[in-house]
């Protein structure tokens, strides 16, 4: 923290007004449903993304990354679509978009450091966009950051900046998880009627950890395959007559002409019930049927919407092999990390078995490391 402040003095020749910090993420189940209107159930990260900043008197933003070793400075009025360009796009966008939503809010001195693992499908874009958010309310006395509902706005706000100024098509479940998740709960969130609810996930309690195996398989979300997915998923709900796929079910979606539309509506349909059925599980602390919903939504999203790859299928195959109850890949796929609950004597035995498995397959080695349901965005 003090080297993150003398970063701030050494770029910008006085002391931040504050600290604030904002959570990685990982999806324990309902993957692709977010731009379905339908559900998802994320935890909070202990890896942090942490934001020095100061208001400013104009409306200029300067920025510096620690790990990019860069610093941009852009004037808010100039900020649009795929300007600036790279990592600050984030930064800037999450203001853009309070900006556009009526919220009062000027320049910004920020330096940013980050534990959130780049480019691992744990959501480091988020972690980024919401720190600055939570600082950018705090410091302009938005107020925002004092019930889920403020919280839900500044999430759209980074949702909006991601979408429309980083150009990365996303769906809005990782600001939102970034900035209302709590500590030892995971959040549900219905995409739908916009409800959150917060589900007690106590893994400790029970004699269970949740690991997870960042793969070391590099994902982007930019790359098209995201886009393409959301677009087959509209195909499928024009194709019903629907809206959104939350609207229909699993009698008229078998149905459907086309078999790869009809495959990936599946797997919409199936992993919006599965969600339900991993609260229910949760609340009965029956912990093997977590597990089993996990293996079922790993081979929906391998087989039915094909977003897995290689390595995500290793991690999960050989953490089940070695004593984890379930495992399944987590976030958007195509590369970044899988998730597995494991009995909590057996973390490092599934970690080492599943280090051997990718050490054998030839793969790079991955980076398994143990997470607890951790807090939302807060001022440090
Ligand atoms: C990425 C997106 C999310 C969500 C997941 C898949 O993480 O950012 O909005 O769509 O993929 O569940």
């Amino acid at each position: 923290m003090s080297t993150l402040i003398a970063t701030f003095v050494e770029q910008f020749g006085h002391t931040p007004d504050g600290l604030w910090s904002a959570p990685g993420r990982v999806n324990l189940i309902g993957e692709h449903t977010d731009y379905n209107d339908g559900l998802a159930l994320p935890i909070a990260l202990p890896q942090r993304t942490v934001a020095a900043c100061s208001r400013r008197v104009d409306d200029v933003l300067r920025v510096h990354s620690v790990a990019a070793g860069e610093t941009v400075s852009v004037d808010l009025d100039e900020v649009g679509p795929g300007r600036p360009v790279g990592w600050a796009s984030y930064v800037a966008g999450v203001l853009w978009a309070m900006r556009a939503d009526g919220l009062p809010v000027g320049g910004l001195d920020v330096v940013l450091d980050s534990d959130v693992p780049l480019g691992a499908g744990l959501s480091s874009s988020a972690a980024l966009e919401c720190s600055v958010a939570a600082a950018a309310a705090d410091l302009y006395g938005l107020g925002l950051l004092a019930d889920d509902e403020g919280r839900a706005r500044l999430a759209a706000a980074a949702d909006r900046a991601e979408n429309e100024i980083a150009l990365a098509p996303t769906g809005g479940m990782d600001q939102l998880a970034s900035l209302l998740c709590r500590p030892g709960h995971a959040l549900l969130l219905d995409f739908h009627s916009g409800q959150r609810a917060h589900v007690p996930f106590d893994l400790a309690g029970h004699g269970l950890a949740l690991l997870v195996i960042d793969t070391r398989a590099r994902h982007a979300l930019v790359d098209g395959q995201y886009a393409q997915r959301r677009t087959s998923c509209e195909q499928a709900a024009a194709a019903l007559g629907v809206g959104s796929l939350r609207a229909s079910d699993l009698a008229a979606v078998e149905c459907l002409k086309d078999a790869t539309l009809r495959r990936r509506a599946r797997h919409v349909i199936t992993e919006i019930q599965r969600v339900l059925d991993t609260v229910s599980a949760l609340e009965a602390e029956d912990f093997e049927r977590v597990g089993e919903l996990f293996l079922a939504s790993h081979a929906s999203l391998r087989d039915d919407y094909e977003v897995s790859c290689q390595e995500l299928d290793l991690a999960v195959e050989t953490a089940c092999a070695s004593g984890a109850l379930g495992a399944r890949m987590t976030g958007g796929g195509f590369g970044g990390s899988a998730i597995a609950l494991v009995p909590a004597d057996r973390v490092e035995a599934v970690s080492a078995a599943v280090r051997q498995a990718f050490a054998v397959a030839g793969l790079a080695a991955p980076h398994p490391f143990a997470a607890v349901a951790s807090s939302g965005a807060a001022r440090s």
